[in-house]
């Protein structure tokens, strides 16, 4: 690869290894004729089967430029952010992640993230994509995030947010309700608790991504003041067809 080429787009080893294709993604936001022409001689030297582009809609060139080149809209990315100023009261329900709490919030995570980018690429089996949350919150717990919270009724795991610090700003990751016990509040307890935890950490802003379809949880985050911050469109291209749906 030359030195230009490895700034356009680069070869993602743990996705490739998981999803077992060859994955790379896109490094800028917006796409110009001589550049996609570039990234696609890349993507045929290297034999990419799926090629990630998180675009800037701004552009209209870059839109443009993708969907005539086959990119399919997987994802509408919404990052909101907040701003926090002191320490917010802790429900008693919400407490830091034990070791036994795992396997309940791995069954959590594989019922939960369905609105995500994989799940309507369609070229991903859906035991996949359900097994990469459940790898995801296991990391998490694991140490991939400075905290995991977990939403506790009667002793049991409800619910479980993410907290990640990074260059003191605080970054919300996964988050998710037990289906069975959604809209009883314990998402906004999730999130209001998270938001305490950030500031106990000297934290001022924490910002969170969501789905474009995602109303439910863009409306959680509003309720707890949070933001829009920017959309970005993600795009995923193929050179292979698509799984057949059953
Ligand atoms: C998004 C999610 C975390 C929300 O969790 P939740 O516990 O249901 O959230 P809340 O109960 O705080 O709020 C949900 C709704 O219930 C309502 N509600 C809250 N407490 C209530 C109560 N006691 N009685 C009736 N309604 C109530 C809220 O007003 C809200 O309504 P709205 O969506 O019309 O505004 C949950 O739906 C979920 O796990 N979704 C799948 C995973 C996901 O999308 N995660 C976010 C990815 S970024």
């Amino acid at each position: 690869m030359n030195h230009e080429d490895s700034a356009l787009v680069e070869f993602l080893p743990w996705d490739s290894s998981f999803f077992q294709k060859r994955i790379a993604r896109i490094i800028p936001n917006r796409l110009t004729p001589s550049t996609i022409e570039r990234i696609f001689e890349w993507v045929a030297s290297h034999q990419i089967d799926c090629l990630y582009f998180l675009a800037d809609p701004e552009s209209k060139e870059t839109t443009a430029l993708a969907e005539q080149t086959g990119f399919h809209l997987t994802d509408i990315r919404v990052t909101l952010e907040r701003h926090i100023s002191g320490e917010t009261e802790i429900p008693a329900m919400v407490r830091p992640a034990v070791e036994s709490d795992l396997p309940t919030l791995k069954w959590i995570a594989r019922q939960s993230h369905h609105d995500s980018r994989f799940y309507y690429d369609n070229h991903f089996a859906t035991e996949q994509c359900d097994k990469l949350f459940e790898i995801w919150i296991e990391n998490s717990y694991n140490g991939f995030a400075n905290q995991t919270l977990v939403a506790d009724l009667n002793g049991i795991p409800t619910g479980y947010i993410t907290c990640q610090v990074e260059e003191k700003e605080g970054k919300i990751g996964l988050l998710a309700v037990h289906p069975d016990h959604q809209g009883k509040a314990l998402g906004s307890a999730l999130v209001n608790v998270s938001l305490g935890w950030f500031a106990s950490q000297g934290v001022k802003e924490v910002s969170v991504v969501t789905q474009g379809r995602n109303i439910r949880a863009q409306r959680l985050y509003q309720r707890c003041g949070f933001i829009t911050q920017s959309i970005q469109i993600w795009y995923h291209w193929w050179n292979t067809p698509k799984r057949q749906e059953t």
